[in-house]
């Protein structure tokens, strides 16, 4: 057989092979593509077990920031109480870091998701294939706060004088909720954001906000179901009891390093400039616990701070909460918490008319991440046939989201000279440490109420 004849044959025996191939595999995706493996592709039990590092149903713990944003890891307490810890090589799974391990006795899969929506959805994702493995969801991390219910201003109606001391929020108090809503789903013009500039007691003008689901999709996530408030309650309830007590007061000397000075400035900056007394508090003892009846998250990538936002965020969280529980709630009714985790470096991208009315402080506001995780988790547990996860958010209150205000005539109100300087590094440790204390208590309490010794039971937080 010359070359060129035998070339000729192999040529048309490969033609011959892939179009009878080709023919059969047409006729066997029709016939696969009516199994659900087609539609959910996923690891089988075993690698499921190995991925988890474990044959029975884990917790799982996530978080948002390495440590790159404020310097401190927001999983540096929950990493050094995790015993018999493995964790996934670097780029190999699609969370920033990924542990598996006993937390108290239990087993937990920490991730470390990386900032924003986008990065917390993925990993999750990631967690989901292996449903039937995971007990149940706790996302942790810190946010930027309202100083209090209804806000110090809250246009329109308080604009003739501030409104005097409410429930007022301390830096380290937590919110345990599942419920969150994407502030970035907003039909706006900048003239109207920023309407009335620069009196900050103005409510930003608005064309259309996040219950819009013909502009952007799904924004508000207040499906309300037994499961995910049965996991809040739990954890609400354990920082009912005698433990986080304990616990809590422990915190107090970080506190008193970390915080008081800069509370003291705040509320006598807001005293001086809104002439209302807001005395000081007393000395910490524990955080103030906001629930889900009165806390939703409320997520950006961007910096939105300042009283006008702060307006806006209440508006927003009062309008998840009310789907949440047919509720109406107003934005006079709830305290505003939002939750991203920005670089502070990000703050140079705020547009510069309203970088003007948030001058004073660029500092946190933060948060993101609910969305991504309640995006990813009720798609999820929406599916036919798949173990639904349980899941709730717990975020401390790392920074205030707007500076003190003072009053330069009738009804006009600016950002107080006298606003003190802001520290990341020592708000966000102390959040970190309060929201940790929170979990960790929970994981107590499940160790104890599973019969082992205070001892075993016991986390430090240092
Ligand atoms: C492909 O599917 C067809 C039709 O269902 C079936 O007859 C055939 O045996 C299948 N081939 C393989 C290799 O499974
Ligand atoms: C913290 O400061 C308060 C005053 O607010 C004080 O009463 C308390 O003793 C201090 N605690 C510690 C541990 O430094
Ligand atoms: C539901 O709303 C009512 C008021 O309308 C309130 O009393 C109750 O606490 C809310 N419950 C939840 C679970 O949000
Ligand atoms: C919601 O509240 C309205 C009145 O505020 C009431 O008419 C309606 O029946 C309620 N719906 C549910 C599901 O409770
Ligand atoms: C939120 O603000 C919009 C105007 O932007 C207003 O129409 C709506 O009633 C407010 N909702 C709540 C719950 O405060």
């Amino acid at each position: 057989m010359s070359l060129s004849r035998r070339a000729a044959c192999v040529l048309l025996l490969g033609l011959y092979s892939v179009f009878t191939v080709d023919a059969q595999s047409i006729i066997n995706e029709t016939a696969l593509l009516v199994q659900e493996a087609i539609y959910l592709p996923k690891p089988d039990t075993a690698q499921c077990i190995a991925r988890f590092g474990s044959v029975s149903p884990i917790s799982v713990l996530m978080v948002a920031d390495d440590g790159t944003f404020s310097g401190t890891s927001e999983a540096v307490y929950l990493i050094q109480t995790l015993k018999g810890q493995l964790k996934a090589p670097v780029n190999s799974v699609p969370c920033q870091q990924f542990y598996t391990g006993y937390l108290l006795g239990q087993k937990v899969v920490l991730a470390i998701s990386g900032i924003g929506p986008e990065a917390a959805a993925l990993c999750t994702t990631y967690i989901t294939q292996c449903a039937e493995l995971v007990k149940d969801f706790i996302y942790v991390g810190t946010s930027g706060w309202s100083a209090q219910q209804g806000g110090i201003l809250n246009a329109p109606s308080s604009c003739a004088a501030a409104n005097g001391p409410t429930t007022r929020n301390r830096l380290g108090d937590v919110a345990i909720t599942p419920f969150s809503v994407n502030w970035q789903c907003k039909l706006a013009s900048w003239t109207e954001q920023c309407t009335n500039f620069p009196n900050v007691c103005t409510y930003p003008i608005e064309e259309a906000g996040p219950v819009v689901q013909s502009l952007y999709g799904k924004c508000v996530f207040s499906h309300r179901t037994k499961a995910n408030t049965d996991l809040s309650d739990e954890l609400i309830a354990a920082t009912k009891t005698s433990q986080f007590a304990a616990n809590a007061l422990q915190l107090q000397a970080s506190f008193n390093s970390t915080n008081l000075a800069y509370e003291t400035a705040y509320w006598s900056a807001t005293t001086a400039g809104s002439g209302n007394v807001y005395p000081p508090f007393p000395a910490y003892t524990r955080p103030n616990i906001l629930d889900y009846t009165q806390a939703a998250e409320l997520d950006a990538q961007f910096f939105f701070e300042g009283t006008p936002y702060e307006m806006v965020a209440r508006n927003y969280t009062a309008v998840t909460l009310n789907l949440a529980n047919n509720s109406t709630l107003t934005q006079y009714d709830v305290t505003g918490t939002h939750f991203c985790s920005l670089p502070a470096s990000d703050a140079s991208t705020l547009f510069s008319r309203c970088n003007r009315i948030l001058s004073g402080r660029y500092q946190s506001v933060n948060g993101e991440e609910g969305v991504g995780v309640s995006a990813a988790l009720d798609l999820f547990n929406s599916l036919a046939g798949v173990p639904k996860i349980k899941y709730t958010f717990v975020r401390a209150n790392s920074d205030y989201i707007y500076s003190p205000v003072v009053q330069v005539s009738p009804g006009v109100w600016e950002d107080s000279p006298q606003t003190p300087a802001a520290n990341f590094e020592t708000s966000y440790l102390f959040a970190i440490q309060s929201a940790s204390t929170v979990v960790l208590t929970t994981f107590q309490l499940r160790c104890l109420a599973a019969g082992n010794s205070a001892n075993a039971c016991a986390f430090s937080i240092v």
